[in-house]
């Protein structure tokens, strides 16, 4: 048997077993390696009794047959303790106690659905990495929605893409000139580390340190500040005369920079707080050393990488997710759409706003334009239909200033191996009407007028 069939295997046993009753509660426990265990509890003593020791040997048989390997050694467990502590109890009497408590507190009611005659069920998932992907990382910003929402603080936005090579860096390089040239106080940070791609972009000289210095003096220092790891940009070429764009690149890459990223586990970086900590401390730095700031932009690597995954759930205000038509990249998008619908919802809020970009598109004269870009409207629709838009509340489908609404950025020939300085004739591209319509679509999903210069988009 394969990973991703014991789950299913293991619910359809339990079901088979026809022990259980609509009020006992079932908590499938699956271990870091993947074994499972199941804790057998009630919520009636009457007409769900807690099973004796020979029908807990069953279901270990029945589980053992039907899993081999995958199932955990002592797998049956039966919550028979009140939720207080037992203060007198023996040590092996408390550990499991306590073992059972921390079940009940982390469990989350199980994904699939209940078929009748079903007990209650639970899945308790435990993770060794990609702990913000799915779902163990809280939203805890470094400024709150709330103050986001009514206008007091700057958003920070997450750039994410599932492919690199889509164009995310140059979106976002865009944006922030918009911005700029719109009169926005903005902040771009490249925490696309492995592979850092703005500084080339935006800083005619290269950086003498970046966010990796940032996080790691941070750990042993405490002198290193914001200041020392930016650098301004306000050449007017770029931000005409709007205020100084202030960037955070990844780092100069030489020998420091390599043995710097070996001393940071970003593989960690979601389950260690410490990493967190010092990201939502920079932000707030550069809200106070250069704000107050309009926009954070934060470059976030690709695909499923612990820094995206903890910026995604746990640090930003929102995002712009950057995608071609392709199957890989909507998984990206269905990715995304929860960690920002989810979480929120379950506490009553909206989900956070979400912008989603069609990058390389079909130019407007290519034949296939309409064809794709349409496709790619309705991927979206359907997409943010089934994993965003709270039930009961999924906006019409033709509705352009609604979150599934893609902003279309064509391919373009004078960008096309690009990535170096902006010259005159890119910040043309640069200011065009995909990348303002971008800009001014972010603004008014975090509820801001952002008076772009040129033709409407
Ligand atoms: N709209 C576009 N049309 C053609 N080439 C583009 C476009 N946007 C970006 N590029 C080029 O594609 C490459 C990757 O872009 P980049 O923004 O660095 O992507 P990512 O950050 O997604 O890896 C660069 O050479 C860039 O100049
Ligand atoms: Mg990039």
């Amino acid at each position: 048997m394969m990973f991703r069939e014991v789950l299913p295997a293991t619910v359809s046993e339990l079901r088979t077993s026809g022990l259980f009753k609509p009020d006992h509660e079932v908590t499938i426990v699956r271990d870091v390696e993947g074994r499972i265990r199941v804790i057998i509890g009630t919520r009636s003593t009457t007409t769900a009794l807690l099973p004796d020791a020979p029908t807990q040997q069953a279901v270990e048989q029945g589980l053992r047959r039907r899993l081999g390997a995958w199932l955990a050694s002592s797998p049956v467990w039966v919550d028979d303790v009140p939720p207080s502590p037992l203060p007198k109890a023996k040590p092996e009497k408390r550990a499991a106690h306590l073992a059972l408590d921390l079940a009940r507190q982390s469990r989350v009611p199980a994904p699939w659905r209940t078929q009748a005659g079903d007990p209650v069920w639970f899945l308790l998932e435990r993770h060794a990495a990609k702990r913000a992907w799915v779902g163990d990382v809280q939203p805890q910003p470094p400024w709150t929605i709330e103050d986001v929402d009514a206008g007091r603080k700057a958003p920070v936005v997450t750039f994410f893409s599932h492919k690199g090579g889509v164009g995310r860096s140059t979106a976002l390089v865009a944006t922030a000139l918009h911005l700029a040239r719109a009169n926005q106080r903005v902040a771009v940070v490249d925490l696309d580390i492995e592979a850092p791609g703005l500084s080339s972009l935006l800083l005619s000289a290269e950086p003498t340190a970046g966010a990796l210095d940032y996080l790691v003096d941070g750990g042993v220092v405490a002198g290193t500040t914001a200041r020392d790891v930016s650098a301004l940009v306000s050449d007017p070429a770029l931000v005409e005369s709007g205020p100084v764009l202030q960037v955070v690149p990844a780092g100069p890459v030489d020998d420091a920079f390599l043995e710097m990223l070996a001393r940071v586990d970003l593989q960690d970086a979601a389950a260690s707080s410490a990493l967190a900590e010092r990201i939502r401390r920079l932000f707030v730095e550069l809200d106070a050393s250069f704000g107050p700031l309009d926009f954070i932009l934060v470059d976030a690597r690709a695909g499923l990488h612990e820094v995206a995954g903890l910026m995604l759930a746990g640090l930003s205000h929102g995002a712009v997710v950057v995608g071609t038509n392709s199957p890989q990249s909507w998984m990206g998008v269905t990715r995304v759409a929860r960690l920002l619908s989810a979480p929120y919802l379950r506490d009553g809020k909206d989900p956070r706003p979400l912008l989603l970009v069609h990058g390389m598109a079909p130019s407007a004269t290519d034949p296939r334009h309409e064809i794709e870009t349409r496709s790619f409207r309705t991927k979206a629709y359907d997409e943010l239909s089934a994993h965003y838009y709270p039930v009961g509340q999924v906006p019409g489908e033709n509705e352009p200033d609604k979150p599934h609404w893609p902003i279309t950025v064509p391919w373009t020939t004078e960008l096309r191996g690009g990535g170096g300085l902006l010259t005159p004739p890119i910040v043309g591209v640069l200011m065009g009407a995909p990348y303002r319509a971008l800009t001014q679509r972010l603004g008014k999903l975090f509820g801001r007028t952002i008076k772009t210069s040129g033709a409407g988009a």
